[in-house]
Formats: C-alpha cells, sequence, structure tokens
C-alpha cells in the first residue's frame, strides 16, 4: 500500500501574510535583543506622539528655529521612517511610493539639521544626550530607582531637560537649544543609539555663519530687497532674491516679482546643481513636471512665507497626497515650488528626498 500524502493548499495570500509575520517577529526580537531602556521610552511614542511633543515645545522654541524645527521634522517624518522600517521589502516600498534623493536619516545624522540655528551647537548637544542617556540606562537597571523615576515625565520634559543642561554649560538661552535638542532625539529614534553615538557629531557651517547672532539671521530672513531709487513706482519689474541656503552667501538666486519659485530657480548655472543631487535637473530645486503633479519641487519656507502667493486648490490638494503636509493654512512652511510665487525676498531649505507618501498613509483620502 501506498503511503497517504497530504497537500496543504497555501494560497499566496497566506503566504504574504505568513511572511509578515515572520518579518514581524524577526524584528520585534532583534529591537528587543538590543533595545536599551532610553530607546525602549522613545519606542512608546507614535507618529502622534512625537507631533504632541514638538506642539509643546515650540512655546520654548526661539523664534530662529521655531519654523526650522518644525520644518525639519516634516523634511524627517516619522511616518515614512517606521514605513520603511516595517516593510518587508523596504527598497520595493521606496519604489512604490516614488521615493528620490536620500530618505534615511541615517546617511544624515550630523548634516540633516544644518538650516536649524541650534546646529551650531551640535557637537554639545550630541553629547549632551548621549551622556543624557547613559545615565537613564544606569539608573534603568536598578529597579528601585526605575520605580522611584516618575512614570508620567514627558517626551517634552525630557528634551528640554537636556536643552537645559546644555545651555548652563554654554551660558545660553536654553530657547536656542531645545528645537536641536528635539531633533536629537528623533534622530536616535530613526537611527538607533548605536548609530547616533557612532557619528562624529560635526558642526558644518563655517564660523563667519556661525558667529551671527538670532537677531541678524532673523532680519535678514524679514528683510526685502531695494528695488533702487523710485523702486516704489515700480510694479511689474520687481526682483527677488531667493536664498536657499543661509550658511553660503552665494546659494541666492533672484526672480521676478510673480514668479514661481521653481521657475526662478530655472535660470541659476551658476554651478552643476545635477552633479551635487541627480534630481535638479535645472537649477538648485529639484523639479519634473511643474504642474504640481509629481511632487519633486517641494521645499521648507523658513523666512518671508507670507511674501509668497496663497496655496492655491490644486497645489493644496497635492501637498496632502504627496504626504507632505497635512494643513489649510494659505502660507504654510511647506510648500511646491512649482506654485509658489514669489512677492518678496524669501529663505527655503530644500528637502533631499521627495516621493508620494500620502496615499500610503492616507489610503482612503482623495486622491
Ligand atoms: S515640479 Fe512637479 S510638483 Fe512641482
Amino acid at each position: 500500500m501506498s503511503p497517504v500524502v497530504v497537500t496543504a493548499k497555501v494560497s499566496s495570500f497566506d503566504l504574504q501574510v505568513m511572511n509578515r509575520i515572520r518579518t514581524t517577529l524577526s524584528t520585534t526580537i532583534m529591537m528587543t535583543a538590543i533595545e536599551t531602556p532610553f530607546e525602549a521610552f522613545l519606542n512608546q511614542h507614535d507618529e502622534e506622539g512625537w507631533l504632541a511633543a514638538v506642539t509643546t515645545l515650540l512655546r520654548s522654541i526661539h523664534e530662529v528655529d521655531k519654523t526650522a524645527t518644525q520644518i525639519w521634522f516634516s523634511f524627517y517624518p516619522f511616518g515614512l521612517f517606521t514605513a520603511l522600517q516595517q516593510a518587508a521589502d523596504p527598497e520595493k516600498l521606496a519604489r512604490e511610493l516614488l521615493l528620490q534623493g536620500d530618505y534615511y536619516l541615517k546617511n544624515q545624522i550630523d548634516s540633516s539639521h544644518k538650516f536649524i540655528y541650534g546646529h551650531r551647537y551640535w557637537a554639545q548637544v550630541k553629547k549632551s544626550v548621549e551622556q543624557y542617556v547613559e545615565k537613564w540606562n544606569g539608573l534603568q537597571s536598578v529597579p528601585n530607582v526605575a520605580q522611584a523615576q516618575a512614570p508620567d515625565t514627558s517626551l517634552a520634559d525630557h528634551i528640554l531637560e537636556v536643552a537645559q543642561i546644555v545651555a548652563r554649560e554654554l551660558k545660553l538661552n536654553p530657547s536656542l537649544l531645545v528645537g536641536i535638542t528635539a531633533v536629537a532625539f528623533m534622530t536616535v529614534r530613526q537611527t538607533g543609539l548605536e548609530a547616533f553615538t557612532a557619528s562624529p557629531g560635526k558642526v558644518l557651517i563655517d564660523d563667519k555663519h556661525a558667529r551671527k547672532s538670532p537677531n541678524q539671521i532673523l532680519s535678514a530672513r524679514a528683510k526685502d530687497d531695494s528695488q533702487g531709487w523710485l523702486g516704489f513706482l515700480k510694479t511689474v519689474d520687481k526682483k527677488w532674491t531667493v536664498n536657499h541656503d543661509e550658511n553660503d552667501d552665494s546659494a541666492n538666486y533672484k526672480l521676478n516679482n510673480a514668479q514661481d519659485l521653481a521657475w526662478g530657480a530655472e535660470a541659476d548655472r551658476s554651478r552643476d546643481w545635477r552633479a551635487m543631487d541627480p534630481r535638479r535637473v535645472e537649477g538648485p530645486i529639484p523639479v519634473e513636471c511643474r504642474s504640481a503633479s509629481c511632487g519633486t519641487c517641494w521645499v521648507g519656507v523658513i523666512g518671508g512665507a507670507e511674501k509668497l502667493s496663497d496655496v492655491a486648490a490644486r497645489e493644496g490638494k497635492q501637498i496632502k497626497k504627496f504626504g507632505y503636509i497635512d494643513t489649510t493654512e494659505p502660507k504654510p512652511l511647506i510648500r511646491l515650488a512649482c506654485q509658489a510665487q514669489a512677492h518678496g525676498a524669501v529663505s527655503i531649505v530644500i528637502p533631499p528626498w521627495n516621493g508620494v507618501f500620502g496615499k500610503y498613509k492616507r489610503p482612503n483620502a482623495d486622491r
């Protein structure tokens, strides 16, 4: 008598589910095995938790970094990080989301925040975060001490505490350090403590720019181009400066009144932009469609947002679809450069990646 062979039918859906469970389990086991108590604390916070912490901190952040800090958190979204981290095949997901450029914070631990004023204190902030974490992890390994620690100390409170430690050390106003410290905490969350500690902690701006005071930077952002003698009579032929790196005096281009930011950038042939970033095919701002369809040209507006045209219906709809910002504000801090028309000098920051992430975050939203 021949043996009876029982063949279980496994559908491709079952296989996908099994693979997903296997991936989740192995990720969980790996994270549990290497996670320090501090990382475990950070990991308790989801996207909303981080958003709440940043919102709480805003009132403690100096004017010079209030917008910059929010732009940074838009440039390195926690939702995109977790989506890629949890994906069975992150490269496949990146292709599905049409991601281009460098969307991993782990590749930019010292450089991602160069546009934040607090960047000039990065070496001290990074060191203080590491010392704080070391102390935290040491205390948490002593059961009675760990229990005695206030369990309801919030993420925002811990960030403020580190900012105050650095402020005392450097004899600075803590408000100058809160934004960059929040960035450091999120960088630990997205890159892991080991990679964070291993990065050199370099400050990437020169001494001349590092010496600038917050007030000097704020007044430069508020300044408009002189239109010359009798400039007040000019109507259509006004020209405005767009700065795209406040730490580089040559990172400027001029545009005509009411020209969009991307159109004005196209004429800037001062450098080999494409060699610096393949997405920069025409000028310093990456562009593709020039019609709010691709999401390539998003920028952060660090100064002069009020001098840009209001967000029109198409830009507002598309920017949500891309996942860059979800707001009804007429002049938000994230814009599509091909849609935002300038009526004065502005200062912008160009993110290192672009993609269409909103449909992943909000799959049931209107497309
Ligand atoms: S260039 Fe495509 S959205 Fe602006």
